[in-house]
């Protein structure tokens, strides 16, 4: 199912962004203007279902370092508003910090506060023109509609920390919260792949089916053998010949380990993975995250560019519009070459970026006014009725 439409609020340099989205989206700025935070949102959105928004927050610092500084003529924010439109569904989360009673109050809950605090989370699905909830959560007490339509207390014990779609172990009893989780959890995330001296991919590995590439693409001979097992080696070399002309890559397979090496023109023989440049593995991750056998129903990739030079741009364009017709894509890009490749291949209009008074704007968008920001603050109420 497509994500239709993205809200984010006080998170970093994001005080507040609507965003339709299309099939393919490629978000373009400057360095600093945000994109890693507009993809660093929907990551969120993904942990949360996964059962480790608590731990994708302490990675970046904890609570209060994610929370909207403020500025000379505005207060910092108190919360962050995530929220995305999945079809006909709608997920809504909103964190803040942890009341202040529940940090005083207790020694052992004190440890915890940097932990982010759910103040608010909603499912809502549309029905004829009109929001019907189907699960909504304020301050511990939450209700959700059950298998046959009713909403309930919901039973399941939850933490302060924890979505309310974490503890989904049934998917009968609550079948639309079971959907949009799982529809979740299917969305794909890459950032940085390892290509260092000393990166797992660079190595023979012991080959194992690998329908999808891992997130650091330590799998990458694994997964590109699966595509030329399941798609033909043509497939892959398609693209490889697209990129690096009269290039293609194979596999040795040696001890019960598996080499990826690649022939390049005018030389007498193929390289290893260890042997090739960051940018050529670089691509070839890219080429195995965009050809996945598996295809996702939504697939990001932040600033992909990264050590590739601009010769590779349009084929990269090509590449990332081909998987953009079996997966909704999001691309995050610094280079306005690669981002008009993919909006004339993909017939749409980048996102463009930047920073207003420390703000992350859309070019073109009306700006927010302050006072319309929405935001959140229960410190000074205590909160006995949370749940967990
Ligand atoms: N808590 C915060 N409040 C406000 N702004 C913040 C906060 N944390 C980080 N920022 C700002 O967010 C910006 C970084 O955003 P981000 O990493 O998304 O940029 P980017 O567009 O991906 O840049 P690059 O191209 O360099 O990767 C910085 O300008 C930083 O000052
Ligand atoms: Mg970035």
């Amino acid at each position: 199912m497509p994500i239709t439409g993205l809200h984010v609020a006080g998170y970093r340099s994001i005080r507040s962004i609507y965003l339709d989205l299309k099939p393919v989206n490629v978000v373009l700025g400057a360095n600093g203007t945000g994109k890693s935070n507009l993809y660093r949102s929907l990551y969120l959105l993904w942990s949360a279902a996964a059962g480790n928004l608590a731990g994708a927050i302490a990675d970046e610092g904890g609570m209060p370092s994610i929370l909207s500084a403020g500025s000379l003529r505005r207060p910092g924010q108190k919360s962050v508003t995530l929220s995305v439109d999945i079809d006909d569904l709608s997920y809504q989360i909103v964190i803040g910090l942890v009341p202040l009673s529940d940090r005083i109050g207790d020694e052992l809950m004190g440890y915890f506060q940097k932990d982010p605090d759910i103040k608010i989370e909603k499912v809502n699905v549309d029905y004829r023109g009109k929001q019907i909830s189907l699960m909504a959560r304020k301050r511990g007490y939450i209700s959700a509609r059950n298998m046959d339509g009713r909403p309930i207390e919901y039973p399941l014990v939850v933490a302060h920390c924890e979505s309310v779609l974490t503890g989904l172990r049934e998917p009968h009893l609550f079948p639309d919260l079971s959907k949009l989780r799982s529809e979740i959890l299917s969305w794909r995330f890459y950032h940085n792949f390892r290509t260092d001296f000393h990166s797992p991919l660079r190595r023979p590995q012991v080959p194992v089916f690998t329908p999808v590439l891992s997130h650091d693409g330590g799998d990458l001979a694994s997964a590109l053998a699966t595509i030329a097992a399941v798609e033909g080696a043509a497939a892959i070399n398609e693209a490889v010949s697209d990129a690096f002309p009269d290039s293609t890559i194979g596999f040795k397979a040696d001890d019960d380990v598996l080499a990826l090496t690649m022939k390049m023109p005018g030389l007498n023989r193929s390289f290893s993975a260890l042997e090739l440049s960051d940018g050529t593995l670089q691509y070839l991750c890219l080429i195995a995250a965009l050809l996945s056998p598996r295809p996702a129903s939504f697939l990001a990739l932040n600033e992909p560019e990264t050590s590739i030079h601009p010769s590779l741009y349009q084929a990269m364009a090509r590449l990332i519009v081909q998987a953009g017709k079996k997966s909704q894509l999001w691309v995050t890009t610094h280079s306005e070459e690669l981002a008009r490749y993919i909006e004339k291949a993909a017939g749409v209009k980048a996102i463009e970026l930047e920073k207003v008074n420390g703000a992350t704007c859309v070019v073109g968008a009306k700006l927010s006014p302050e006072s319309e920001e929405e935001d959140y603050d229960d410190d000074d109420r205590s909160d006995s009725s949370r749940a967990g």
